[in-house]
C-alpha cells in the first residue's frame, strides 16, 4: 500500500488513480495528518503531491518528518519534490524561467524509476507546471534528468530510495507517467500489484458498514451509472437499511424511468420510491432561459421533492450519493489557482445541508471508468454500467432557451434515434458521451412538396477519459447523413440536423 500526502494539487486524485491502475492500493491523506495515522497505515512507499504554495514562503506546508524516518521510499512530485529537498537540507529558489505545459526531460542517469522505460540520453515528453525549482540538492542526491527550465527535473538518492520529479507523471500529457509511477510502486516500493476492483468492493463495503452501523440510509437514484453503482454497493453492504428514491423530473432519456424501476425494484429487490414529478419541474421551468437559472430551479425542486419523499420514508440517518471525483473538482488548473465554477452541478450541492443528514459517498475517490469496472464487479447489467454519462438536470440543459414538455418529447425521440444509429454502427463504447440537442432556432426546409419551418437538432459526440477534456468524435460523413435522415423523417418538429465539432476546452460537453 502506498500513502499519498496531499499538498493541495488539483490533480492529486490522478496520482491515486495511476497507483490503482498499477494494481496497488493507496490512500490520500492531507500533508498535516497525524503521525499516528501514517504509522498505523504502514505504507510501503510515500508519494508527496504537488501543491499551489511556494516552499520559499513562510509557513508553507511541509511533509511530516516521520516519513523520512520510516525507511520507506519517497517520491516527491513538483511541490512535493521541493519540500523534500528543503526538508533534507537542499535549497529551492524562485526561477525566472517558469515552465507551464509540455516540456522535454533529458535522461542523464539510469535509475529504477526509469527502468524499462527511458534510457540515458533520450528525451521524453513530460508535463511541467512550476515557478520554483530545486537549486541545491541535499546530500546523497544526484540529478537523473534535466529539462530546459529545471536543472533538477528528476533527482534521486538511490541509497535511501528518495526520488523527486519536477514534472507531473500523473497527467496524461506525460505519456509514460503511469508506467513511471508503476516503477515507483512495484520496483522501488516493492508492492505486488495484485490489488483489484474486487478488493475495492470489499473495502468499500466494510467502510460503509463501519460508517453506517445500524442507521438507516436513503439514496437518490438518477438512472445514471454512478448512483446505480452506489445503490447496489450500499444494498450489498447494509441490505434493508437502504431505501432508494427516484425522482422523475420529466427530462430523462427515452425509457429511462421504466428501466430504473425494473432493475432496482424488480431485479435487485431494493426498496424503491419512484415519484413522477414532471409536472412540477416543467411548470417551474416554464419561460426560463438562463442555463444557471435552470440548473438552480431543477436543483432546488429536486431537493424539495426528494425531501418530501424522504420524510415519508421517515427517520433516515444518512444520505448516500454517487458523487465521483470529477464532480468534486470540475476545473483542473495546474497552476494551483482556485478552481472556478463553470457550471453548478446540482448533484454535489444543496441536498446534504438541507437534509441535515450525514453523507455516505462510497465512490468519492473514483473516476467514471473505475466506477464502471466496479459496477461490472457488482453484476449490474451492461446496458446500465456501459451507459454514457447523463447530467443531473437532464434534457433541460440540452434545450437551450425555454424548456417545454413538447420540446423534451421531440428531443427524446431524436436522441433515441441518434443513439440507436450509434449502437447499430458498433460505436457506442468508443464514445464517451453522445446526445442530441434541440436548438431554439427554426429554419426553412422542404419536405415532400411543402415548405417546413421547424427546429434544428444538433448532434454531439465526444471522446474523453474523465469528462474533464474532450474531443469531438470523428464520424464519417455517411453515418451522420444517415442519422440526420432518420431523425428528420421520424421526428416531427425537426427539419435540419447539424454536428458539433467543438473540443473541450474551449467548449464544454453539454451545451449549457
Ligand atoms: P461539461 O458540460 O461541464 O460536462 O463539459 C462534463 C461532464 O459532466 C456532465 N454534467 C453534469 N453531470 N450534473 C451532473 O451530474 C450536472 O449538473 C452536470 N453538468 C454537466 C456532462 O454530461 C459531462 O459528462
Amino acid at each position: 500500500r502506498i500513502l499519498i500526502l496531499d499538498f493541495g494539487s488539483q490533480v492529486t486524485q490522478l496520482i491515486a488513480r495511476r497507483v490503482r491502475e498499477s494494481g496497488v492500493y493507496c490512500e490520500i491523506m492531507p500533508f498535516s495528518v497525524e503521525e499516528e495515522r501514517i504509522r498505523s497505515f504502514a505504507p510501503k512507499g510515500v508519494i508527496l503531491s504537488g501543491g499551489p504554495a511556494s516552499t520559499t514562503s513562510e509557513g508553507s506546508p511541509r511533509a511530516p518528518e516521520l516519513i523520512f524516518e520510516m525507511g520507506v521510499p519517497v517520491l516527491g512530485i513538483c511541490y512535493g519534490q521541493q519540500t523534500m529537498a528543503m526538508q533534507l537540507s537542499g535549497e529551492v529558489e524562485g526561477s525566472d524561467h517558469q515552465e507551464f505545459g509540455k516540456a522535454f526531460l533529458e535522461v542523464r542517469k539510469a535509475s529504477p524509476l526509469f527502468e524499462g522505460l527511458w534510457d540515458v540520453g533520450e528525451r521524453h515528453q513530460v508535463w511541467m507546471s512550476h515557478g520554483d525549482r530545486v537549486a541545491a540538492l541535499p546530500a546523497g542526491f544526484e540529478v537523473i534528468g534535466t529539462s530546459e527550465g529545471a536543472p533538477c527535473a528528476a533527482v534521486a538518492d538511490e541509497q535511501r530510495r528518495y526520488y523527486g520529479v519536477q514534472f507531473h507523471p500523473e497527467v496524461v500529457h506525460t505519456p509514460d507517467g503511469g508506467r513511471l509511477l508503476a516503477n515507483f510502486t512495484h520496483r522501488i516500493a516493492g508492492c505486488r500489484g495484485d490489488w483489484t476492483m474486487a478488493a475495492f468492493r470489499e473495502q468499500a463495503i466494510a467502510a460503509i458498514r463501519h460508517q453506517v452501523g445500524d442507521g438507516r440510509v436513503i439514496c437518490g437514484l438518477s438512472g445514471g451509472v454512478d448512483s446505480s453503482v452506489a445503490a447496489v454497493l450500499l444494498h450489498e453492504a447494509i441490505g434493508e437499511q437502504l431505501t432508494c428514491i427516484f425522482v422523475d423530473h420529466g427530462l430523462l432519456r427515452q425509457g429511462e424511468a421504466e428501466q430504473v424501476v425494473e432493475v432496482f425494484r424488480h431485479h435487485y429487490n431494493i426498496p424503491l420510491v419512484a415519484r413522477d414529478a414532471s409536472e412540477l419541474f416543467l411548470g417551474k421551468l416554464e419561460g426560463v432561459e438562463d442555463p444557471e437559472e435552470k440548473r438552480k430551479i431543477i436543483g432546488n425542486t429536486f431537493i424539495d421533492v426528494f425531501d418530501e419523499e424522504a420524510a415519508k420514508v421517515g427517520g433516515a440517518d444518512f444520505l448516500a450519493q454517487g458523487t465521483l471525483y470529477p464532480d468534486v473538482i470540475e476545473s483542473v488548473s495546474f497552476t494551483g489557482g482556485p478552481s472556478v465554477t463553470i457550471k453548478s452541478h446540482h448533484n454535489v450541492g444543496g441536498l446534504p445541508e438541507r437534509m441535515q443528514m450525514r453523507l455516505v459517498e462510497p465512490l468519492r475517490e473514483l473516476f467514471k471508468d473505475e466506477v464502471r469496472v466496479l459496477g461490472r464487479e457488482l453484476g449490474l447489467p451492461e446496458s446500465l454500467v456501459g451507459r454514457h454519462p447523463f447530467p443531473g438536470p437532464g434534457l433541460a440543459i440540452r434545450i437551450p432557451g425555454p424548456v417545454s414538455r413538447e420540446k423534451a418529447d421531440i428531443l427524446r425521440k431524436a436522441d433515441a434515434i441518434y443513439l440507436d444509429e450509434i449502437a447499430k454502427a458498433g460505436l457506442y463504447d468508443a464514445i464517451w458521451q453522445a446526445f442530441a440537442v434541440l436548438l431554439p432556432v427554426r429554419t426553412v426546409g422542404v419536405m415532400g412538396d411543402a415548405r417546413s419551418y421547424d427546429f434544428v437538432c444538433a448532434l454531439r459526440a465526444v471522446t474523453s477519459t474523465d469528462g474533464m477534456t474532450a474531443e469531438s468524435y470523428p464520424f464519417d460523413h455517411g453515418f451522420l447523413a444517415g442519422a440526420a435522415t432518420r431523425i428528420i423523417n421520424e421526428v416531427r418538429g425537426v427539419n435540419r440536423v447539424v454536428y458539433d465539432v467543438t473540443s473541450k476546452p474551449p467548449g464544454t460537453i453539454e451545451w449549457e
